[in-house]
């Protein structure tokens, strides 16, 4: 499918989906490749002969909205925010669990993809906090609505372009490498529950002192569909947790109960209790 032919294509149907056509422009790739492999496996010529296709079929609308899902992620992605939790942010979640005599602190990767997110909180915890809070775990629930995506995240290899945003010392402590391929050690998985669940239409249970949502509900989304998410969200979280948006993503315009701790990093604060 040529790329106009796409556009026209995506801007009719995402917002039939609640999605954001401003939040695909520079990723469509992704989506127009699957798209023209949908039509040439129906036997469709092009994007008008779709649209008919899917008037006449309802279901493949549930085909169409899992070709929308982008799965773009690396190890230590932005790593300014993971700098930032590992120097104040974590440390003061902490020491707050500490002080309400609680053995966790529990974290919540929304839209996880392959798992880089989950392992790399686990490897920043487990290499630089874990020994100033040694009777703090740090149990993270990890959802995805892709089955081969928490398929990939379980196995834990991964190539070493996926890496290559992670110092060097902390490759070597939290993998093994073989064949090109560099595997999570088994210390660096423990504690991490891998689930299939959409976004949309479930939540894991709180409450989380973090929340990770990067680059998904609020570049994907529309603002109907984000709000509802983030309404979840915020139950979801304890008061003081930290939600934390991907780089160029902001929270609806009118949402209150949160303070932005870091605008650069966009994390922020529940401050609602
Ligand atoms: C662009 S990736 C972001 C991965 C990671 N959070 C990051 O920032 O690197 C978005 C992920 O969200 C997942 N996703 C898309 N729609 C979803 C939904 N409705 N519910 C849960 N996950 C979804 C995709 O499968 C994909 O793995």
């Amino acid at each position: 499918m040529k790329d106009t032919a796409c556009v026209d294509f995506l801007q009719w149907a995402l917002p039939k989906l609640h999605l954001r056509w401003p939040g695909f422009r520079k990723v469509r790739g992704q989506v127009c490749k699957r798209v023209g492999r949908r039509l040439r496996a129906l036997g469709l010529d092009d994007g008008a002969a779709y649209r008919a296709y899917l008037g006449a079929h309802p279901a493949e609308w549930e085909v169409l909205d899992a070709m929308c899902r982008i799965t773009i992620s690396r190890f230590y992605r932005d790593r300014g925010v993971f700098d930032r939790l590992r120097a104040t942010l974590l440390p003061e979640q902490a020491r707050r669990a500490r002080e309400r005599g609680e053995t966790a602190l529990r974290c919540w990767s929304a839209g996880c993809a392959s798992g880089e997110e989950a392992y790399t909180l686990k490897i920043l915890w487990l290499q630089d906090l874990q020994s100033r809070f040694p009777h703090l775990g740090l149990p993270i629930t990890a959802t995805d609505a892709g089955g081969p995506m928490l398929e990939r995240a379980r196995r834990g290899c991964y190539p070493k372009g996926s890496l290559k945003e992670l110092p060097e010392a902390w490759i070597d402590a939290a993998f093994s490498s073989s064949d090109n391929e560099y595997c999570i050690r088994a210390a660096y998985r423990k504690g991490i529950d891998w689930r299939e669940q959409d976004i949309r239409r479930t939540t894991p249970e709180g409450p989380f002192d973090l929340i990770l949502c990067r680059n998904l509900v609020f570049t994907y989304f529309d603002a109907p569909l984000q709000r509802a998410c983030l309404a979840r969200m915020t139950d979801g979280l304890r008061p003081h947790g930290l939600l934390l948006l991907g780089k160029h993503e902001t929270l609806p315009e009118d949402t209150a109960g949160f303070t932005l701790v870091d605008a650069h990093h966009r994390i922020y604060e529940k401050i609602r209790v």
